[in-house]
Parts: C-alpha cells; structure tokens; sequence
C-alpha cells in the first residue's frame, strides 16, 4: 500500500522442519528521507532502521536539526547507561510529556533529586524477596484463568494479547491494590489506563522544532476521562490505606507504611498516587507482551514446546507449578528470555543529554536524543550468532550473552526495578497454562510486530486454545 509515495515495509518470516525465523519488518536499505522517516516513525518504530543499523555501531542524524544519536554497540551501551548515567538519565521529552498527565511524578519519568530519593523506596516495594508473597497472587489468578479456558470452545478464535492483558492487569492489580480491590474498581483502572495509551501520541513534534522539553501534550476531554478514571480508584485506595484500612500485603500498604515510618519523604497522596500508577502501568503491559510473543513463538516452535512440556512434566509430575518450582524451570525461563531478546517489550531506550558529552567518537550536543534501541542491539549479526531465529537454547545452561549486548530490562542505575517480579511472574504463567493448554496461532494470521509505547503484535494475536 502507497502514502504519497510510501511503501508499507514487508514483513519477513521464514520456518523449517527445525529452525524458526519469527516475523520482523524488512529493513530499507538505507536511512530514510525525512519525510518518509516521521511516516514510517509514527506508522512503526521499528521500520526505520536500515540494515546496517543490525550491528554493533554508534551513528547520529538529525531531524529538523536535533542531533539523535543510535547507541548501539556494548561498548557505548555501558557509557550511556552506566558509566555517563548521571548525564543520560533524563528520559526524553517524548516519553516524559507522553506519561506526565497519567504518571505525574512517578518513577518511570522522574529524575535528579525526586528520582534518587524515590527509586530505593519503589525498588524496595517490589524487590525479589518480596515476589515469593505476589507469588500467590500470581498462581490463584493465573489458576483461575485455566478455568475459564477450559470452558472456551475448542477452535474458537480467541485474541491472546487481550487474554494475557487481563492475566496480567489482575495480577499487577491485586499485587498493588491489594485483593479487597473489587472486580469494578480493578476494570475502571485497567480501562482507564487502556484507554490512555490508545489516546496518547508519543511523537512530540515541539521538541525538535526546539523546545527542550517538547510540547505538553493537550489534554482534550476524552484524555481526562481516561485520567480521572484511574486517579479516582487510586486515590481512594491511598486514602483507605492512609485511614488504616486496606489489604497489608499490598505496594500500596507497603508504601504508606514506609512514609509512616520515614516522614522526612514527603510521601503525599498525589506522589503515592503517582508511585502507584506507575508500578501498575510498568508491570502489566510488559508481561503482557512478553508472554503473548511467547505464545507465538512457541506455537511455530513445537520442537521446543516439546521441551518445555517435558521439563514441566518432570519438575512437578503433573501438579500445578507454584512459584517454588521457577528456579528448575530453566526451559521455561530460557524461552522468556530468548522472548526477551526477539521482542523486548521496551524496544527503545530514550534519553536525553543533560550537558554535551562524546559517543564513542561523536560529539553530543546539550539536550540531543541519545536512543539505545534493544530492537536493533538484540538482533546484531557480529554479537548474536544466527540472530533472526528463536533459539531458547542460547540462555541455557552457563551461556550468557556478551555484556551490555541483552537489555530487555535496560542496564545501569535505571535497570527495571520489577525485572525479579516480571520475570517470575512470565516464566510462572506460562509454566502453569501450557501445561494444560496447546495454544496455535489462527490460520493464515500475518503478525506484524509494531512499537508505539511497547512492542506488541499489530491488531492483537488471534489463537486457537485446546486442552491438553
Ligand atoms: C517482562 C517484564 C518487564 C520488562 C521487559 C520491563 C522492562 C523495563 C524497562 C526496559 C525499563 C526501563 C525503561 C527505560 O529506561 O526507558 C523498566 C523500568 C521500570 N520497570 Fe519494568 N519491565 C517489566 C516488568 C516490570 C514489573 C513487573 C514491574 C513492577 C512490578 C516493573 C517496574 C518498573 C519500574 C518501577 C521501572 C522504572 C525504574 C526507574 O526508572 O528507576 N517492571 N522496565
């Protein structure tokens, strides 16, 4: 299909008897005009990127005059991240102006002083000692979702991205809301949220037309009713919490409890609210996604399968897997992982130079785009051996890849605070509905993966569900 002139990228694929080659866009041959950059950009990210970009280097362009530069090679990977972190922690203005009306001041978006002092707090909250207890939480409501597949007619088509979106609001909703959330208030948030991100735009033209900052975005009135939705259910769990009632095992609880304690925070009901969000919003789309590639990749992969299912079988003797099983599920694991690499939920890393620095051997201006792009990093031909083809083979064992060439969590200072809880809670899900479930992808369904916010399948993923 032609838009003044612009070609639709193709979609590759390619499958054997033994070897998987998952779908991407096919890459054009060299860096695109700038028209045909801001269509393909807005249509989906993950088409701009020529083919020399598939391999360890550092490059820059300039749109309308702000330099951009791709970080792509682990060397410049740990210098951005790690070593110049300070320098290049600053989200860019598109992602901050994208989240602000919905996040406020919330981990994900915040910097300098208000981000040092909330990131061990919110890190804290969600840290690996604590995902034991979500465990639970995490095993009754993926049991409850083998329930309602029994009942869903064999053959009947069934969108997974929507199934695992719900797996994952629930979880991530009763892990932070606590379970006396109640069914309407949990579908008022998801809604919300949902809604949201269908309505934000996160192309932010102001900031290279020169605003530093970017252009708020406006806030028509469908926005603010996506808004007050989420706010009204968050602020009233806040306020019960802050009365004393309110689930213990909650984030929320465990955040109160820490401003109750450390008074000296500063912790008020619109940054609790903002913490809150900003935890739910982190930790649902991400595994939502994760676990939907993997379907995919597994329902086009039955050799691993196999494995997988045999591990399975081996590890509990046909029980359902609890989260005590996930560290003998290195099958399982080793599949999320290589998920992680072929599709990683945050497909682009944005950041924005504080003050000019240098690149590997380009000189940064003040307030340039620093992109570290795990879409491109992740499929390098010189870090990656046969990097097109799913191969949960590579994460197994001993075998880690390079350092600073797997970033799926980000690296450095700002690493996903939940990657302990993500991880488990998408190695767990799969474990337990792949035991009883074969799921296929529908017949003749071309999937396209496309990057707005995250990267998920373009229209969702139509599948088949049957028992075991
Ligand atoms: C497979 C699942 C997940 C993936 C792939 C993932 C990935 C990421 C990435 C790439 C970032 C950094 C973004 C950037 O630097 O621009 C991030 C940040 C974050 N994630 Fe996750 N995430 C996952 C699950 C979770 C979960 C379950 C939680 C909470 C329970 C969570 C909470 C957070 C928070 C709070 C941040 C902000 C950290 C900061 O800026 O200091 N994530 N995540």
């Amino acid at each position: 299909m032609f838009m003044f002139g612009f070609r639709e990228p193709e979609v590759l694929e390619r499958k054997g008897l033994d070897f998987f080659e998952p779908a991407r866009p096919k890459p054009p041959e060299k860096l695109l005009g700038l028209h045909d950059l801001i269509i393909s950009a807005r249509r989906n990210l993950l088409s701009v990127w020529p083919a020399a970009d598939y391999r360890s280097s550092v490059g820059q362009t300039r749109i309308l005059g702000r330099q951009v530069i791709l970080v792509n090679s682990p060397e410049s990977v740990k210098y951005v991240m790690h070593t110049r972190h300070e320098n290049f922690e600053r989200k860019s203005p598109q992602m901050r102006r994208a989240l602000e009306y919905l996040l406020g001041d919330g981990l994900f978006i915040s910097d300098g002083e208000t981000w040092k002092m909330r990131r061990p707090l919110v890190a804290d909250i969600v840290h690996k000692n604590r995902v034991p207890t979500f465990g639970r939480t995490m095993e009754s409501v993926t049991a409850e979702m083998v329930e309602r597949w029994r009942t869903t007619p064999a053959g009947q088509p069934v969108n997974v991205l929507t199934e695992m979106a719900e797996l994952t609001a629930e979880i991530i909703a009763r892990a932070v809301f606590g379970n006396d959330l109640g069914a309407t208030a949990a579908t008022e948030v998801i809604e919300g949220f949902s809604r949201y991100q269908s309505l934000i735009d996160s192309f932010n033209l102001g900031y290279f037309l020169g605003a530093d900052e970017g252009f708020p975005v406006i806030r028509g009135p469908r926005l603010r009713k996506s808004v007050k939705r989420v706010h009204k259910v968050i602020d009233k769990v806040v306020s019960d919490h802050l009365a004393g009632h309110g689930d213990h095992d909650s984030m929320i609880e465990l955040l109160v409890r820490r401003q109750k304690r450390n008074p000296e925070l500063g912790l008020d009901v619109n940054a609790l609210r903002n913490e809150a969000a900003t935890i739910f919003m982190a930790g649902h789309e991400t595994t939502a996604a994760t676990l939907t590639w993997a379907w995919y990749l597994l329902s086009n992969a039955p050799w691993v399968e196999e494995q997988v299912l045999a591990e399975i079988e081996k590890v509990t003797g046909g029980r359902q897997p609890g989260v005590a099983d996930v560290p003998q599920l290195e099958w399982c694991r080793a599949v999320i992982e290589e998920t992680l690499r072929l599709y990683p939920p945050v497909p682009i890393l944005a950041r924005q130079a504080r003050e000019a620095d240098r690149i590997g051997n380009i000189d940064v201006d003040p307030a340039a785009l620093a992109l570290v792009v795990p879409w491109t990093l992740h499929r390098a031909d010189d870090l990656w051996d046969r990097p097109e083809r799913f191969m949960p083979e590579r994460f197994l064992g001993d075998k880690r890849p390079i350092p600073y060439s797997y970033i799926p969590f980000a690296i450095g200072p700002r690493i996903c605070a939940g990657m302990n809880f993500g991880l488990t809670e998408s190695i767990l899900c799969l474990a337990i509905l792949i035991q009883r479930f074969r799921v296929r992808v529908a017949e003749g369904f071309k999937v396209e993966p496309v990057c707005r916010l995250t990267l998920r399948p373009r229209g969702g993923m139509p599948v088949t569900i049957s028992a075991r």
